[in-house]
């Protein structure tokens, strides 16, 4: 009898446990994947100009499936004349000819569906190029196109010259406006010269640009990453007596009156018409939901206060990007940060985002100085580990699965609008992005094996006949096997459904939990050279035997390892996944 019983409770135990575990949500596609984001004009060259292109990027499906990525986004493959390298776009509804041809951009796609790789595509809505047909067309006078464009009068000064209307100031230095002798008026461009904003008080604006989401769906992509969205919108200026008012200054130290960051950016960005937009966006993505069954995703590019960030995930009833991208471990810590600073970046998004919406985790990107180099390069399996071992949707710049570092680019062979504008050939390092850019690193090759060109549009980095690839898929720890053990270990529920805590043990290691039914996963990273012993039972639940799962490529820990929870030995920059045995 008693057997019985004790019987009947060991089915109950499980069927409890087997419940809780179907009651999780069903996850779609994209919350399971992690999102690796291609640079075309860096990944790889398939016809030898130097120059990255579709056929290249087709070409290496295969790695991308390798490491356990199900998802890319592409950065502009559109016609562009590259004045800021593909988003100052000429024609949204064609490939850029240096790329390849829209037959290329089919088979990419045909093949990515064959592996199971969904495909991204970035959106820039807020400006087009200025060789664009529809700016082009507005020099002409044709009025529909005049309109697509934010036209402003000039002001005479006091030595009788025509100035900008305002002070208003471009993302690459000097004035936002520039004069066009046709129009007889100035044209507004945030970014740079060749890339006018477009005028999204204008129906006709906005309906051209749900046509370009409703386009590239249509050839098969899975959704967009949405460009420097929070500039859609400029203040309205018959708010303001038909004049755009004047932007106040920032206060920023040292920092030269014509530098973007000098203004407090009140009238450019974040204006609220901005959210509707998105919102609007994501009912187009929903329409052909409804009709096959996949989610189409919007990731959007937003630099500003968390405050902000998170209206890009909706409204009320109304829904917005799925990933708004938090930019805080880019923003807000790097290498010199305590544990302290990184537990509270990472705790801030958390804390502010929607409790039933995913978390997001972005350490790199083509912007930004690459992961390794912000941080350290013996930190690069500890940030990985964060990124993907986070509650949320991980994104991966592509070369931070090697670790890959900055490359040098010299003032001679500096080509970025950011770093060239400033004509400042011993400071233009602070504002370069080439470093970020360069080509990515396939092996010992010549250039790294990215192409066969005598030039590459950018140099290959130094350093690369250690650091690429092949010499990581044949070396018995690396980082790309770190990585692709990450890929792998994420797919687990304690990690897709498990709840989050963390703590910073002292100034410089941070640890989180990850718990989830019975499994508990500490992950503990030691973000400065200093030896330690941790007590890890500080953590809740936490105690007795703990077993190293994974570690870093230096660590002298090997997996399988046991260690008793209050007195953890972990050495400089070493990071180690453990669970609770
Ligand atoms: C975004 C892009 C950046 C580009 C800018 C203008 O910030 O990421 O590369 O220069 O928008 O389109
Ligand atoms: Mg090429």
């Amino acid at each position: 009898m008693r057997v019985i019983f004790l019987l009947l409770f060991l089915v109950a135990l499980c069927a409890s446990n087997a419940i809780d575990r179907n009651n999780e949500p069903e996850q779609d596609w994209w919350q399971k994947t992690i999102f690796y984001q291609i640079y075309p004009r860096s990944f790889a060259d398939s016809d030898g100009d130097g120059i990255g292109d579709l056929n290249g990027i087709t070409s290496k499906l295969e790695y991308i499936k390798e490491i356990g990525v199900g998802a890319i986004w592409l950065s502009p493959m559109f016609q562009s004349p590259m004045y800021d390298f593909g988003y100052d776009i000429s024609d949204f509804y064609a490939v850029h000819d240096e790329y390849g041809t829209m037959e290329d951009f089919e088979a990419l796609t045909a093949k990515a569906e064959e592996l199971g790789i969904k495909v991204v595509l970035d959106l820039v809505p807020n400006h087009s190029s200025n060789e664009s047909e529809w700016f082009q067309k507005a020099l002409q006078g044709d009025e529909k196109y005049y309109n697509y464009y934010i036209w402003e009068d000039g002001v005479i000064d006091e030595d009788g010259n025509m100035q900008p209307p305002n002070n208003w100031l471009s993302h690459f230095h000097d004035s936002a406006w520039e004069y066009k002798e046709e129009v007889g008026k100035y044209y507004l461009h945030q970014f740079v010269v060749g890339q006018p904003d477009l005028n999204y008080r204008n129906p006709d604006v906005v309906e051209e640009m749900n046509n370009v989401i409703r386009f590239w769906i249509e050839k098969g992509v899975a959704g967009f990453r949405v460009d420097a969205v929070n500039c859609l919108f400029e203040v309205d200026k018959k708010l303001w007596g038909g004049k755009y008012p004047d932007e106040p200054l920032s206060g920023a130290y040292e920092v030269a009156l014509n530098d973007h960051s000098s203004l407090n950016h009140i009238y450019t960005k974040d204006q609220n018409e901005t959210y509707y937009v998105v919102y609007d966006w994501r009912d187009i993505l929903d329409e052909y939901k409804a009709k096959d069954g996949l989610t189409r995703i919007m990731m959007t590019e937003v630099y500003a206060s968390i405050q902000n960030v998170i209206k890009y995930y909706g409204e009320g009833d109304r829904e917005g990007a799925q990933i708004p991208f938090n930019f805080d471990l880019i923003t807000d810590v790097d290498g010199s940060s305590s544990a302290n600073d990184i537990k509270r970046a990472i705790d801030n998004f958390l804390t502010y985002k929607p409790v039933d919406k995913d978390a997001n985790w972005v350490i790199g990107n083509h912007d930004n100085n690459r992961m390794a180099s912000r941080y350290h390069p013996e930190l690069v399996d500890g940030l990985n580990m964060i990124i993907l071992l986070l509650p949320g949707v991980g994104v991966t710049y592509m070369g931070e699965e090697l670790g890959l570092v900055d490359g040098y680019v010299s003032w001679e062979d500096t080509v970025d609008p950011a770093g060239c504008n400033p004509n400042d050939p011993i400071n233009y390092e602070n504002w370069s992005r080439d470093p970020e850019r360069t080509p990515f690193q396939w092996s010992a090759e010549k250039n790294a094996g990215f192409s066969t060109a005598d030039k590459t549009w950018l140099p290959v980095a130094e350093g690369y006949e250690t650091l690429n690839v092949e010499v990581q898929r044949a070396a018995e720890r690396s980082h790309l096997k770190v990585y692709q053990a990450l890929a792998a270990l994420r797919q687990d529920p304690v990690f897709r459904y498990g709840r989050y805590e963390s703590l910073a043990l002292n100034q410089d290691v941070l640890a989180f939990r990850r718990w989830y039914d019975n499994e508990i996963y500490i992950v503990v990273v030691n973000t400065k050279d200093s030896e330690y012993v941790l007590d890890l039972t500080y953590l809740e639940n936490v105690e007795k035997d703990l077993v190293v799962v994974l570690r870093s490529i230096e660590s002298p820990k090997n997996e399988g390892d046991r260690f008793e929870a209050n007195a953890v030995p972990i050495a400089g920059y070493e990071a180690l996944v453990l669970r609770k045995k």
